[in-house]
């Protein structure tokens, strides 16, 4: 189960040493509704948070399913929450509002602030001590650059530091992170970005990594790109998880990801080279909230297609089919009934 704990629009785990993360970065004034580019907001309070006990008790469920938790806590970017409880994390310097609006926003860590990796480390420190997972996922993903590159202080860091590009600073500071990890025992993962290349076409082609290399032993996410991407990961040496995003994003509909389309998955990409296979660790399926205005609504988009993505990750294909899959879905169907689950519309 990987767990997105932290992001723009709220932070949701509790952090002892830093309690405005949740009294403050935990709760928004409104929130947009419908889809990326509408411009109605609820316009109520929003807020919530999971107490260090909650998720303890959620870790012992897990474990008891045999469960591993993988948390995500997000770096550099994807940080406005944060950085909103905590004006100094951030490369603004000026306070901002928990963001209301959904979809990727310009503030990101100061990670050229020694003060800010010393949060940082805090914050992973009890994560650490809360999880038991070895893998500890930093996100990494749609770090917007603008702000680095307009700071003094940021640039100067750069020349200092030898680092030609904002995705070889980035790739510096999740490096940081990595050594971190790996000097507690964990094992450090990240979206597909942590690699540096372009992937978005709000970053400027000039502004990608030239120079840096991620640390050994690090793990790569991948849900957006080309295979170009994954074969330079996995040549690389770094094991993939692959969520290409228009075979799993669990939040796209049944128009764009029919059953039938999640099923015939291959977390293996045509055409890797079978030397690397052994490098895709496997896959995920991600369940993203912004539209998802209530349970019913989220149960409907997740099942029955986790079913179909669980036989994607442990069935070859040659053993796989599509019509005694969806037999077999009765059993599932029963069982969720039974459970009183509901996903119908
Ligand atoms: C992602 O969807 N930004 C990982």
């Amino acid at each position: 189960f990987h767990w997105h704990l932290t992001d723009d629009q709220g932070w949701r785990i509790e952090i002892k040493k830093y309690p405005l993360l949740t009294t403050v970065g935990g709760k928004r004034d409104s929130t947009q509704t419908g889809n990326w580019s509408s411009k109605v907001y609820d316009g109520k309070p929003h807020e919530g948070f999971y107490t260090q006990e909650q998720i303890k008790d959620i870790i012992r469920y897990a474990a008891a399913r045999h469960i591993t938790i993988i948390p995500e806590i997000e770096m550099p970017g994807h940080s406005s929450a944060a950085i909103a409880a905590y004006p100094w994390l951030g490369t603004r310097h000026e306070p901002i509002r928990v963001p209301v609006k959904f979809g990727v926003q310009y503030d990101v860590f100061n990670v050229s602030d020694p003060r800010v990796t010393t949060f940082l480390q805090d914050v992973l420190q009890e994560v650490i001590a809360l999880f038991p997972s070895k893998v500890i996922h930093i996100g990494g993903d749609e770090v917007k650059y603008d702000q680095w590159k307009a700071d003094a202080g940021v640039n100067a860091y750069m020349k200092a530091h030898h680092l030609a590009s904002p995705a070889d600073l980035q790739i510096a500071f999740t490096n940081n992170i990595s050594n971190y990890l790996a000097g507690k025992g964990r094992r450090m993962a990240g979206w597909n970005e942590i690699m540096g290349s372009k992937l978005h076409d709000f970053t400027d082609a000039k502004d990608v990594s030239a120079t840096e290399k991620l640390a050994p032993g690090t793990i790569v996410q991948f849900w957006k790109g080309e295979l170009n991407l994954i074969t330079d990961a996995v040549s690389k040496g770094y094991d993939v998880v692959n969520s290409y995003h228009s075979f799993t994003y669990l939040d796209y509909n049944y128009k764009s990801i029919s059953l039938e389309k999640a099923y015939s998955f291959d977390p293996i990409p045509a055409g890797l080279d079978p030397k690397y296979h052994h490098k895709i660790l496997g896959s995920g399926c991600q369940m993203w909230g912004e539209w998802i205005p209530d349970v019913k609504t989220m149960n409907h988009l997740v099942f029955p297609r986790i079913a179909a993505y669980a036989e994607d990750g442990w069935t070859l294909p040659a053993n796989k089919n599509f019509e005694r899959f969806e037999q077999a879905l009765q059993f599932f169907y029963t069982r969720w009934d039974a459970e009183g689950i509901q996903y119908n519309d």
